[in-house]
């Protein structure tokens, strides 16, 4: 059987890399989605690519910032199935450029990478949190990065992007103990790929991501409170 036939999953940022790679793995694996983005031309193109037929993949067109946007997106998983069974927090954004540092980047860099990488995530765990207390083994995935774990807060670059996924791992950790025995909530990092957000240097593809988050998304129900690469845990 499909690792993944019947289940309920509501997935961001699926226009592009790893959120697009990663729709196409669960919707193989027998998923019924909701996908969302920003840009509805690219998400209609993709919405084509993965469900030429329409039959099991709803798309939301949304700038997560929006604040209507996490009601918006949890009522089409409402209408369409009553419950929720995973939602996967992909979608994000690195926009420090060649900044070195918080000091010598902008304020609004900072605050847009808060907003985009942890407030939104926030806001839609809140808006489909009484959708997954009605799903199956429910879940959460925080989609983080290895630049965000404690040891790279030493390291320079990236630096509003790095500290918005420690924080998305400080809320998964949080949100964990919340939720314990009702919600698993875990983070997972994707690594280094080729996307428009990973650049072309990027050593790995949005494909190994997908195998990665096909596993996070099949383990056992216990774990929870973690951060995952590759099937594997990783330290924070
Ligand atoms: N690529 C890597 O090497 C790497 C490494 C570690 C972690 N990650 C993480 O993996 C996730 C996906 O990254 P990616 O490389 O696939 O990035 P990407 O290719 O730039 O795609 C980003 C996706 O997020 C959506 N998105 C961005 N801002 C949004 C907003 N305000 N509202 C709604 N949707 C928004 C985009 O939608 P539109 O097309 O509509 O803009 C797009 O679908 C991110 O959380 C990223 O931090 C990536």
């Amino acid at each position: 059987m499909s690792a993944l036939a019947g289940r309920r999953i509501l997935i961001t940022g699926i226009s592009r890399g790893v959120g697009f790679e990663t729709a196409r793995s669960f919707l193989a694996e027998g998923a019924e989605l909701v996908g969302t983005a920003s840009d509805p031309a690219r998400l209609e193109a993709a919405r084509r690519a993965l469900d030429p037929e329409g039959r099991r993949l709803t798309v939301v067109a949304a700038d997560l910032t929006d604040p209507s946007a996490p009601e918006v997106i949890a009522r089409a998983a409402r209408e369409r199935w009553g419950a929720l069974d995973v939602l996967f927090n992909n979608a994000g954004v690195q926009l420090d450029g060649s900044a070195r540092g918080l000091l010598d980047g902008t304020e609004a860099v900072f605050e847009r990478s808060l907003d985009v990488n942890l407030r939104a995530p926030y806001r839609l765990c809140r808006a489909c949190l009484p959708l997954l207390l009605e799903g199956r083994e429910p879940r959460i995935v925080m989609v983080s990065s290895g630049a965000g774990n404690f040891e790279s807060m030493r390291s320079p670059g990236i630096a509003s992007y790095r500290l918005s996924k420690w924080a998305l791992n400080g809320l998964t950790m949080l949100l964990a103990t919340e939720l314990a025995g009702k919600v698993a909530v875990n983070a997972f990092d994707p690594g280094w790929v080729k996307t428009d957000l990973g650049g072309p240097n990027a050593p790995g593809t949005p494909v190994e991501s997908a195998r990665g988050a096909l596993a996070l998304v099949t383990l056992p129900f216990s774990e929870t409170g973690k951060f995952w690469k590759d099937g594997s845990e990783i330290p924070f």
